[in-house]
This record gives structure tokens, C-alpha cells and sequence, in this order.
């Protein structure tokens, strides 16, 4: 059984700012770091950190891949299958203030020239019961779920950053949905903002998904059929919350792909994500599973 994570390489620059600019302000940031991020980029490196033998597709630019796909490989990553083109590299601003939130602004570069040809090469390499993991960063994304889906593989969804195409995907198809409560909100059609309201309408909207709803420092809750669990955060100062979703569905879903429980999943994704909220930069702030396993702070939670 093999994961394919078809999505997103970025260029990271991170300023730190006092607070968020503001229109027609000019404003300082007296530190600014780059790393290698994009929410597909970052999902491949958490899964291949629990020990899955992951594979990325999707397709780089004419500058700076050199550096996104030896990030891949120096965590384990299979890149055999990411295009490199002509166009400039996806990259993304971001900016994070004091107290770790952030801001992005994100140019989509080669992550928005994905060929329906290049999908077809790539899915040629799965089979029945392989996993595909989506985000929302790159272009194809209804074509490349049809042909999975006709292929039988397992489609995993974090419908992020949500916008209007994700109503053009065979949403019917998604048998994994990892996906914040505004995400769960505009998915599900609810105006409800409470948590468990959202997840009933999630189950009841696609009854056939396995549905993880996060909510922040509240937590997180999994709902499926009748069957649903809460899973509270593991509290840590808050220093960069970049890429601590994106930690949370590689840790989830590699568990469950590894055979752990939905709850043995839950926990140990919240913890992953606990780790790298607590760390700067997006890709580099994901921890290893045995970091994971080994950290003493919540022992006694
Ligand atoms: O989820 C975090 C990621 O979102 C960043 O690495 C950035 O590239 C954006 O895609």
C-alpha cells in the first residue's frame, strides 16, 4: 500500500510583524526567514515522519526546486513524480505576529499548471487501496479524484485554503475529510459556529467520509456513522502556528493508515501539532515520530 500526496511546493518567507499591515501601511519587519512549505509539501513530510512510504506529485518551477525537492528527500519523500516546469515556483508571504498567528498570501507559480496528462502518468503508478491526499493549492483537483476514485484508491480531503472550486470537486468520493470548523461550516451549508453542530452536519451531508472537524485551541472532534470522539490539544506557548494543520493530518492519517485507532490517531496527531506550534517555519517545524512518542511534557495528561 503506497500514499501519494498530489499537491503543493512553496518558498516560505516569513516576516515577523508587530501586527498584521494594514491598508495603505507601510510597515518594518526586522526578521525575515525562508522555508520550504506549501500545504502538500508539508503533508508529505508529516506522513513520511510516522514511517509511511510516501510519494509527492505536483510540479515545481524553474527557480528554487532544487531546494523544495531536497527537503523531500531528506525526509524520505519519493519526488521521482514532481514535474518541473517553466514556470516560476509557487511561493507565499507570510506573516506571523507575537502572539504566532499568521497571514499568507499565497502565489499558486507551477502549482497551477498541473496537465491532465501529468495526472495520468502519475496516478499510472497506484493501485486499488493506495491513499491520495488532496489540499486545495493546485489545479486538476476534480480530474485527479475522478480517476482515482475510478482506480479505487482512498481519497483523503483537507479542503484548504477553502475557496469556491472545492464545490467542483465529486466531494461524494472523499472517504478522509480533515478540515477547520469554517471550512466544516461552508462545506456542510450550516450557519452554526459550534463545533459538534458542525459535525453532525458534516456526517449527515457525506455519509459514507470519516470526518475530523479542528478547532483550534479547542481541540478537535472525529465523527463517522454513529461513532465520534473529542480530542483536546496538548497546551504549549504559541510561537508559529504555520503548517500545525497540516502536521495534524499527516500524524491522523498516518496512524490510521499504520493501523492505530481512530482515538491512539487523534492523540497523537494533537500532540505532533502541539510540537510545531511551538516552533517557527512551516515544514521545519514538523517533528518526528519518535520525538513525538519520547516528548515528557504530557506524560501525565
Ligand atoms: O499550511 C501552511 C502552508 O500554507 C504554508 O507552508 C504555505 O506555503 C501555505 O501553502
Amino acid at each position: 500500500m503506497k500514499v501519494l500526496v498530489f499537491g503543493s511546493l512553496n518558498i516560505d518567507y516569513v516576516y515577523k510583524v508587530k501586527h498584521f499591515v494594514q491598508p495603505g501601511e507601510t510597515l518594518a519587519s526586522d526578521d525575515m526567514q525562508i522555508f520550504c512549505g506549501g500545504k502538500g509539501l508539508n503533508q508529505s513530510i508529516a506522513f513520511c515522519y510516522t514511517g509511511i512510504d510516501t510519494w509527492h506529485a505536483g510540479a515545481v518551477g524553474r527557480n528554487d526546486s532544487d531546494r523544495l525537492l531536497r527537503k523531500l528527500n531528506e525526509a524520505g519523500v519519493h519526488t521521482e513524480l514532481v514535474q518541473k516546469t517553466e514556470f516560476p515556483t509557487g511561493h507565499t508571504m507570510i506573516q506571523t505576529t507575537p502572539e504566532g498567528e499568521n497571514s499568507i498570501i499565497l502565489y499558486g507559480g507551477a502549482n497551477q499548471t498541473i496537465t491532465r496528462e501529468n495526472v495520468d502518468y502519475v496516478l499510472s503508478f497506484f493501485e486499488k487501496g493506495d491513499y491520495l491526499i488532496l489540499q486545495n493549492e493546485i489545479n486538476q483537483i476534480p480530474y485527479i479524484m475522478e480517476r482515482a476514485h475510478e482506480i479505487g484508491m482512498k481519497i483523503v480531503l483537507n479542503p484548504s485554503p477553502m475557496n469556491e472550486k472545492i464545490f467542483d470537486m465529486p466531494l461524494s468520493y472523499v472517504d478522509f475529510f480533515i478540515l477547520n470548523e469554517l471550512e466544516g461550516m461552508q462545506l456542510s451549508g450550516i450557519l452554526e459556529k459550534e463545533g459538534s453542530q458542525i459535525l453532525d452536519a458534516l456526517t449527515k451531508h457525506f455519509p459514507n467520509a470519516q470526518i475530523v472537524l479542528t478547532m483550534g485551541k479547542e481541540g478537535a472532534v472525529y465523527g463517522y456513522k454513529e461513532e465520534k470522539y473529542y480530542q483536546p490539544i496538548y497546551p504549549v506557548k504559541t510561537v508559529d502556528t504555520t503548517a500545525a494543520g497540516d502536521t495534524f493530518t499527516g500524524f491522523f492519517m498516518g496512524s490510521i493508515i499504520r493501523g492505530k485507532t481512530v482515538k491512539d490517531a487523534l492523540d497523537t496527531a494533537a500532540r505532533a501539532a502541539s510540537i510545531a506550534v511551538g516552533r517557527n517555519g512551516a515544514s521545519a517545524s514538523i517533528p518526528k515520530l519518535d520525538e513525538v512518542e519520547k516528548d515528557e511534557r504530557w506524560r501525565k495528561l
